[in-house]
């Protein structure tokens, strides 16, 4: 698609394309995109032109297309050019919002045999390997390393190929035992329903880590559910639920001797266009919930309709971690679990660390495009 000429109106051009679109384009966004070395630094990427210093209702003095390009110069003599695929790309016009990419594939336990999973050796060799495991995350939410090596600490250094970690008050590696004296349910041999981690922060860590170096107790496995797939479910089965657990904020809270942190949020929350952004649920970390009391009962409903679909066998992936396996799943999305053990039986022993959203999506962008920062001319 190509523009192809542009007609002036009221405060606005109007831009005419090669397919018989046209997209509306403000004089202001305009003058204010302008990505001349002026308007941008150069080399860092960043804004040097400020907004205020545009007037609101500035008029080109001249505007013209010509092979592909709109330019338009300023009555101050600026002058500034627009590629078609910059404006296409950033074009605010209803017909030219891009479909979001379907970059997520909700799963039921059947649908995962076998999980997507990549070799140990194959992420630390190069660029190739990692980026196949960025994507498995990203698509299904979870991804399984095979093969690492079993020394306290590999799981960090794994990690660390996607980012810097994230720390909380566990640490940034932290250990996964049952311990005499314990600051997390995780931290002892009891049952762990499906949750994601760190619900009481108002930051949940976005990809999670789990490697598993020693496993010789009876019990504990583990389980992973696809929570979009099960909000997706209640969607279609229970409207009513879905309503109240994406509009409803739930408290959470974690106490230790050292840390008291608490965060409210809805179980499920979407972004500005409706689609899934976070799902957000500990049984353990539940703070009393706090709703105008009409609607106390809903939400005790909903609550119990969802948690319901999350732990059901048809949506549950049932594993048992063997030592060099590394779980690894989106903490926004995917929610872990495991059955209880017996740590009389034999030792169990895992490792587990942090990467933020942030620096998993951004690590894969920057693989993904061998594209500099693109401007629009
Ligand atoms: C955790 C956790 C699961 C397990 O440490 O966050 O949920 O298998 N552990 O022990
Ligand atoms: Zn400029
Ligand atoms: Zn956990």
């Amino acid at each position: 698609v190509t523009i192809i000429d542009i007609d002036r109106e009221p405060g606005l051009l109007r831009t005419r394309w090669s397919d018989g679109r046209t997209a509306r384009f403000h004089h202001v966004w305009l003058r204010d995109n302008c990505w001349c070395t002026a308007c941008r630094h150069p080399s860092i990427h960043e804004r040097t032109l400020d907004t205020l210093a545009v007037s609101l209702d500035i008029q080109p003095a001249a505007a013209s297309v010509d092979g592909g390009l709109l330019r338009i110069e300023w009555p101050d003599g600026h002058r500034s050019e627009y590629s078609g695929e910059w404006l296409e790309e950033h074009a605010y016009e209803p017909g030219f919002a891009r479909p979001r990419p379907a970059d997520r594939t909700p799963w039921r336990s059947t649908d995962l045999e076998p999980p997507p999973e990549v070799g140990y050796g194959e992420i630390v060799a190069g660029d190739e390997g990692l980026l196949r495991w960025l994507r498995q995350l990203r698509e299904f939410g979870v991804s399984f390393v095979r093969g690492a090596p079993t020394e306290p600490g590999t799981v960090t250094a794994l990690a660390e190929r996607i980012a810097f970690l994230r720390n909380s008050n566990f640490g940034l590696l932290w250990d996964v035992v049952s311990k005499p004296v314990a600051d997390s349910l995780a931290y002892t041999s009891v049952p762990l329903t499906p949750h994601t981690d760190l619900v009481s922060r108002s930051t949940q860590p976005g990809l999670q880590f789990l490697h598993c170096l020693v496993f010789e107790a009876v019990g504990g496995d583990s389980t992973l559910v696809d929570g979009m797939a099960c909000a997706e479910e209640l969607g279609r089965r229970d409207p009513a639920a879905f309503e109240v657990l994406t509009t409803t904020p739930v408290p959470y809270r974690y106490r230790s001797p050292d840390c008291d942190v608490t965060a409210t949020s809805p179980m499920i929350r979407l972004d500005h266009r409706g689609e899934l952004d976070e799902i957000r649920y500990s049984n353990a970390l539940l703070a009393p919930l706090w709703c105008d009391p009409d609607r106390m009962p809903e939400l005790y409903r909903a609550m119990h309709a969802f948690v319901s679909l999350l732990r059901s066998p048809e949506f549950t992936l049932r594993f048992r971690l063997r030592p060099g396996d590394v779980m690894c799943f989106d903490n926004h999305r995917v929610l872990h679990g495991r059955d209880a053990f017996d740590p009389q039986s034999g030792p169990r022993h895992l490792q587990g660390c942090y990467v933020d959203r942030d620096d998993f999506l951004s690590r894969l962008r920057l693989l993904e495009s061998a594209r500099p920062v693109p401007s629009p001319a």
